[in-house]
């Protein structure tokens, strides 16, 4: 993703209500901060947010949590929330040190359109490598559910065979998620990048008794 700087970012992120800069004081704690009991869904990547913002809004008993690396993507993320949601916190934070922010909180995890790092060397970054669904392991609550989608089949089929070696099973594996999109489908930015380009969207939904 192209990161361009914005102007009054720190500004912009010290004063936004949704924002947590902070999130690791959290851990254990996320949801007394929602001040509610239902359940948390996290999109670790979420970009510039189209998908959390319209997931949230739309469904009032779930809360959500967007993960972002960069400080000037959270910021576009921002400006794009004009009211307050109260079922939505975005935080910035490295998924790498996911597993120091959550504790056995999170019912579900949305990866869409991952860096697929191609190189071999790179693997272990990708977002559904041993490494991070270990981490995983331990921000899970009582079962796991990962929901991916993505335009590269590497990634893809990277991903089915490392969850399968973790134990976890397929819902749903769709292999052109343009021709199988229901009704009420929530799209993401490089979603919509991708399907007017004409490209495939590989998609699949996982889950794993604890
Ligand atoms: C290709 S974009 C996809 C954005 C969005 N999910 C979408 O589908 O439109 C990948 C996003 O993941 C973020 N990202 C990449 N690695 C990350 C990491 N280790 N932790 C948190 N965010 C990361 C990038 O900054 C970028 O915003």
């Amino acid at each position: 993703m192209r990161l361009r700087n914005v102007k009054g970012k720190q500004e912009i992120l010290n004063n936004h209500p949704l924002i947590i800069l902070n999130p690791e004081i959290y851990k254990g704690k996320w949801q007394e901060l929602f001040r509610n009991n239902y359940p948390i869904y996290i999109e670790i990547g979420m970009g510039k947010g189209q998908f959390i913002i319209q997931q949230a809004l739309r469904n009032k008993h779930i809360n959500y949590i967007g993960v972002e690396k960069y400080d000037s993507v959270i910021v576009r993320a921002l400006k794009k929330i004009n009211i307050y949601i109260p079922n939505l916190k975005l935080i910035r934070a490295d998924a790498f040190s996911i597993d120091q922010i959550f504790n056995k909180e999170i019912s579900l995890i949305y990866l869409n359109f991952s860096d697929p790092w191609p190189k071999k060397r790179h693997a272990n970054r990708r977002l559904t490598s041993k490494e991070f669904l270990l981490k995983y392991n331990c921000i899970f609550k009582s079962s796991y559910q990962i929901k991916l989608r993505t335009d590269n089949e590497e990634l893809f089929t990277y991903s089915l065979i490392t969850l399968t070696n973790h134990n976890y099973k397929f819902k749903e594996i769709t292999l052109d998620l343009t021709k199988n999109r229901e009704k009420d489908h929530i799209s993401t930015e490089y979603e919509d990048k991708f399907v007017e380009a004409g490209y495939k969207v590989y998609a699949l939904s996982a889950y794993r008794d604890n």
